[in-house]
């Protein structure tokens, strides 16, 4: 046992974060979150893990309804051209779902990379210059579990044409849009994934992700092995 381990009931906080984190795109407040609390949450996006060093994230609040509407303007377009890519039940249940909370909720968060900054002078770069972006997605998973912590709601928005997005908000041609959030207070969590519970995909279990040695050879436990 680790003498570095977390008291049982902090340690049943980070399980219960990760555990209980949802995509939440429906049932948003419209209070908006008071300033320490987004800072809080900024600030653990902030100590994320990233390549080199680098901390090539960079973030864009946006609060004004009106940049909000704009974007949720690019959304539909992607949304309409997503819809139109899948036919008969499959395109009936896309278009009963709710993929965004772009306008409901108060912050709208864009998360942006800067793959190309000198800042880590390029160390873990040179074969995988794409660990750049996912330092950026560490960044956002921190934030996101210490959003469920403090009982806001976060809602990951992807269905955009990215270049549009960029445009719209004046980010660098070199930059990566990573990541579009709808933040804020929410009426409630769901126990299951919303497009569990619409029938849209399951979940698998952990077996199926699981291999042992090479890549789809069965995981056997440690004493099942030798
Ligand atoms: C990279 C990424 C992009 C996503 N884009 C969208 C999106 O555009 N719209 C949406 O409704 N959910 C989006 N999601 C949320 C997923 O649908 C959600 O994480 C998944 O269904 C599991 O549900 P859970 O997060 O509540 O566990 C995205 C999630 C990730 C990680």
């Amino acid at each position: 046992m680790s003498s570095f381990k977390f008291a049982d009931e902090q340690l049943a906080g980070v399980y219960r974060a990760i555990r209980e984190r949802r995509d939440v795109r429906t049932g948003f407040l419209p209070e908006p979150l008071p300033e320490e609390l987004l800072c809080r949450l900024l600030n653990a996006a902030h100590q994320a893990p990233s390549v080199g060093l680098m901390q090539p994230w960079r973030f864009i609040v946006i609060r004004s309804a009106e940049v909000r509407r704009v974007v949720h303007g690019v959304f539909s377009d992607a949304s309409r051209a997503a819809h139109e890519t899948y036919s008969d039940e499959r395109a009936e249940l896309y278009s009963s779902l709710k993929l965004e909370g772009i306008l409901s909720a108060p912050q709208n968060i864009c998360i942006v990379c800067d793959p190309d900054n000198a800042k880590g002078h390029r160390l873990g770069r040179h074969t995988m210059p794409e660990t750049a972006t996912y330092s950026v997605v560490c960044a956002i998973q921190n934030f996101w579990l210490a959003a469920r912590a403090e009982g806001v709601g976060v809602g990951w928005v992807s269905i955009f044409d990215p270049e549009a997005l960029k445009s719209l908000l004046g980010i660098p041609a070199s930059f990566v849009a990573v990541a579009y959030l709808c933040v804020g207070y929410v009426e409630s969590f769901a126990a299951y994934p919303e497009l569990e519970r619409a029938g849209w995909e399951k979940r698998m279990p952990l077996e199926d992700a699981l291999y042992s040695e090479h890549f789809g050879r069965p995981y056997l436990p440690e004493e099942k092995n030798s």
